[in-house]
């Protein structure tokens, strides 16, 4: 099963990836994840997309192209994988057309813009492990400390309230097109994401049997 989750910054994507991946045991692929690992090993890469994170704004195409198709080639996505964060542009969509990839479903988790403002400025991560909770709707047993490894929690650079809103500007003009590229070949499931987790995964597994 080949899927893209699309959705607003904070709409729940990484949420609802690693639910997928634990049910159906293919791999998630969040370009986001992948800049910030660069970032944190401080790569070429990684030195490119900074500046673009942390000012909320999309890294170029030809660099998340090239990321993806790297990864896609990896043996763990040979039986299916899910996107997560890509494509974000009409270009890269088109991108990932001529790579030959066969998407079988593309889910879209529909959040309002002021849900996604108070899920943002609540999210804390763990730099080390990579996991993520929030601060009144998935807490962590001891405040400020990822439940998984130990190490601290912190607020990331691009989810301070007026990156968020950058952030949000940039979808609607680049990302949200994408919506209509999709429905286009009958592949788009558009799926409430405003509810509580268990709720949206729910609804998202559901488009998953269908
Ligand atoms: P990326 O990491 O992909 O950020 P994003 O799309 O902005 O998505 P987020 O990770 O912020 O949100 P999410 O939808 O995964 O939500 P989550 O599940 O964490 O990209 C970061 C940057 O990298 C981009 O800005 C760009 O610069 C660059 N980049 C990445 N891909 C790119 C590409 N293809 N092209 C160009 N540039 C690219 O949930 C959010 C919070 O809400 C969490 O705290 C969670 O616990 C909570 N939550 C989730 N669901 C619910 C719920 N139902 N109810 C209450 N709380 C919830």
């Amino acid at each position: 099963m080949n899927l893209i989750l699309l959705g607003a910054p904070g709409a729940g994507k990484g949420t609802q990836a690693e639910k997928i991946c634990d049910k159906y045991g293919i791999p998630a692929v969040s370009t986001g994840n992948i800049i910030r690992e660069a970032i944190k090993n401080g790569t070429d890469m990684g030195l490119k997309a900074k500046s673009y994170t942390d000012a909320g704004a999309l890294v170029p195409d030809d660099v998340v192209i090239g990321i993806i198709k790297e990864r896609l080639a990896e043996h763990d996505c040979k039986n299916g994988f899910v996107l997560d964060g890509f494509p974000r542009t009409i270009p890269q969509a088109e991108a990932l057309d001529k790579m030959g990839v066969v998407i079988d479903k593309v889910v879209d988790i529909e959040v309002s813009d002021e849900a996604i403002a108070a899920r943002l400025s609540g999210r804390r991560v763990c730099l080390k492990c990579g996991a993520t909770y929030h601060t009144e709707y998935k807490k962590s047993k001891t405040e400020g400390i990822c439940d998984i490894c130990g190490d601290e929690l912190v607020q990331r650079k691009d989810d301070k309230p007026e990156t968020v809103l950058d952030r949000l500007r940039v979808y609607h003009e680049q990302t949200e097109p994408l919506k209509d590229y999709y429905e286009k070949t009958g592949k788009l499931v558009i799926v409430e994401g405003q509810e509580k987790v268990e709720d949206t995964t729910a609804l998202v597994f559901k488009t998953l049997e269908d």
